[in-house]
C-alpha cells in the first residue's frame, strides 16, 4: 500500500510548530521503497487527500500504463479511491516517485518518495545513504507552507524557491563517518525548480551515475556540480577529513558555500585505509548508444517567460497574444503551442532513433524530462551519458537522442514546476510494431 494523506511532521526546528505536509502514507519524505534490479514493484495507491492524484515514477523504463500522468496514461485518482501499479524494475539506480496531478502544488507539499533499485551485486561501499534535497516556501512564523501554489510572479520567472532547504526533510543532517570510509551518496533533487550548486569538502568524490543510469568511467569531483528538479546523481566519497572533523556536501548558494549535510568524522580506531579509484557500476540493460546520423530529426524551440520575446501562441486552438496569455497565468510555449495537446511533438516507431535539438529562447533555465525513455546528449565531442533530465541554460540550445524502444504516450517537459504547469509540456509517442505473420495479417491490424 501507498497512502498519500495530510500529515504535521516537524520540518523546521524544534523551536517551531510542525509544518502541515502531504505526505505518502504521511512521511517526508514519503516511504522508501527499495527493490532487487529485475523485482517486481506492486503498491496500491490509495488517495485520501482532498485532490486528485497519480503517482509517477521518475526515471524508470516501465510499462506507459503505470506511468501516473493524470490525463495522458491514466485518470487522475479522485479522493477516496484507489489504483494498482505493478511493474518490474529493470534498472537498477537512484530513481525517486512523485505525484504527477498538480505536481507544483502536490510536489510542493510533500509528495515524494526515494525508489532504490539495488544492484545484484552490492557496490563496494561502507554506506549508502540516500539524501534527497528540497527548498521548502515557509511562512518564518508559523513554518507552514505558502499556500500559493499559482503565483503569476513563480510561473513566469523561476519557478516556486524556498526558504527553507532540507535534506531528507530536514534542516540539520549529521551523519557520523570514520576516516576513510567509503560512501555511496545518491542525491535526488525533489524541489520545484531548485537549481543545487553542490560541491564536496573534506571527502574526495567520483560520480558513478546520473539520473540512474552507471558511466562508463566514473568521473572524478573536481569542483561544483549542478543538480536540477528531477535530477539524480550517484557519488562514492571517501573520507579525507580526519577524527575530529567535519566533512560536509556543501550547497552553494550565490557566493556562500552552505553544509547541506555534515558529516562528523570519528575516531579512526575501526578505520580501514583508503580504497582504490572506484570501479564503475555494473551496466544497466539496454544502455544502448543511438546512431545519430540517421536519426530522425525534431526540433523544439522554448519560448516564454518574463523578459523574454514570445509574441504569441497557440492555447487551446486559439492564437493569443503574451498579454492575454498572461492574463490567464500561462506563460510558455513549446513550437509555438501552450501546454499539452493530441499533436506528440514526435510520433515514432518503436526501435527507431530520435534527435531533438532544444532551443532555449528564454532566459530561464529549464530542466528538460523525457518520460520513459534515457537519452545521451549530442556534443561536438560524441554522446554524452544516459540522463532523464538535462538542464539548459538561458538562451543555450543543446540537442538530444535516444531510441524510441519504449512504446507508448511518454510526457516531455519542463520539470520546473512552475513552468510545465504554465506551457512548458508536450509529448511523444512511439508506436509499438505489431508481431505480425503474414501480410494481410499486417493489412488487417494496420494502426492508422
Ligand atoms: Cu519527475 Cu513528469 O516528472
Ligand atoms: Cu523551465
Amino acid at each position: 500500500l501507498l497512502t498519500a494523506r495530510v500529515a504535521d511532521v516537524q520540518l523546521a526546528p524544534a523551536n517551531y510548530p510542525k509544518t502541515q505536509i502531504w505526505g505518502y502514507d504521511g512521511q517526508m519524505p514519503g516511504t522508501l521503497i527499495r527493490v532487487q534490479q529485475g523485482d517486481r514493484i506492486q503498491r496500491r495507491f490509495i488517495n485520501e487527500l482532498p485532490q486528485a492524484s497519480t503517482v509517477h515514477w521518475h526515471g524508470l523504463r516501465i510499462d506507459n500504463t503505470m506511468d501516473g500522468v493524470a490525463g495522458l496514461t491514466q485518470d487522475a485518482v479522485p479522493p477516496g479511491e484507489t489504483f494498482d501499479y505493478e511493474f518490474t524494475a529493470h534498472d537498477a539506480g537512484t530513481f525517486w516517485y512523485h505525484a504527477h496531478t498538480r505536481s507544483m502544488e502536490q510536489v510542493a507539499r510533500g509528495l515524494y518518495g526515494a525508489l532504490i533499485v539495488d544492484e545484484a551485486e552490492p557496490a563496494d561501499t561502507d554506506r549508502d545513504e540516500i539524501l534527497i534535497l528540497d527548498d521548502w516556501r515557509l511562512d518564518p512564523e508559523t513554518a507552514q507552507l505558502d499556500s500559493d501554489f499559482n503565483a503569476p510572479h513563480d510561473r513566469s520567472h523561476s519557478g516556486r524557491l524556498g526558504n527553507f532547504v532540507a535534506t531528507n526533510g530536514s534542516l540539520e543532517t549529521n551523519l557520523p563517518v570514520k576516516p576513510n570510509e567509503r560512501l555511496r551518496l545518491r542525491l535526488i533533487n525533489a524541489s520545484n525548480a531548485k537549481i543545487f550548486q553542490l560541491a564536496l569538502s573534506g571527502f574526495e568524490g567520483w560520480i558513478m551515475a546520473y539520473d540512474g543510469m552507471p558511466l562508463d568511467v566514473p568521473e572524478k569531483v573536481e569542483g561544483p556540480f549542478l543538480l536540477a528538479s528531477g535530477q539524480r546523481v550517484d557519488l562514492f566519497v571517501d573520507v579525507t577529513a580526519i577524527t575530529g572533523e567535519v566533512a560536509h556536501l556543501v550547497r552553494i548558494d550565490g557566493e556562500e558555500g552552505i553544509s547541506q549535510a555534515a558529516f562528523p568524522v570519528g575516531s579512526s580506531e575501526s578505520s580501514a585505509s583508503r580504497r582504490n579509484t572506484p570501479t564503475p557500476l555494473p551496466p544497466n540493460p539496454n544502455m544502448s548508444v543511438p546512431e545519430v546520423d540517421t536519426a530522425r530529426r525534431f526540433d523544439l524551440k522554448m519560448e516564454g517567460g518574463a523578459m523574454g520575446g514570445l509574441q504569441t501562441a497557440m492555447l487551446d486552438g486559439k492564437e493569443m497574444s503574451f498579454r492575454e496569455l498572461a492574463a490567464v497565468n500561462q506563460f510558455w510555449s513549446f513550437n509555438g503551442v501552450v501546454g499539452l495537446t493530441d499533436t506528440p511533438l514526435a510520433q515514432l516507431s518503436s526501435g527507431e532513433t530520435a534527435r531533438v535539438s532544444i532551443q532555449n529562447d528564454s532566459v530561464f533555465p529549464h530542466a528538460m524530462h523525457l518520460h520513459g525513455m534515457h537519452f545521451r546528449e549530442v556534443t561536438e565531442g560524441g554522446l554524452g551519458p544516459m540522463r532523464d533530465t538535462l538542464l539548459m541554460g538561458g538562451g543555450e540550445s543543446r540537442e538530444i537522442a535516444f531510441v524510441a524502444d519504449n512504446p507508448g504516450k511518454w510526457l516531455f517537459h519542463c520539470h520546473m514546476l512552475e513552468h510545465a504547469a504554465p506551457g512548458m509540456t508536450t509529448s511523444l509517442s512511439t508506436r509499438s510494431i505489431l508481431p505480425v505473420c503474414s501480410r494481410s495479417a499486417r493489412i488487417a491490424v494496420a494502426p492508422e
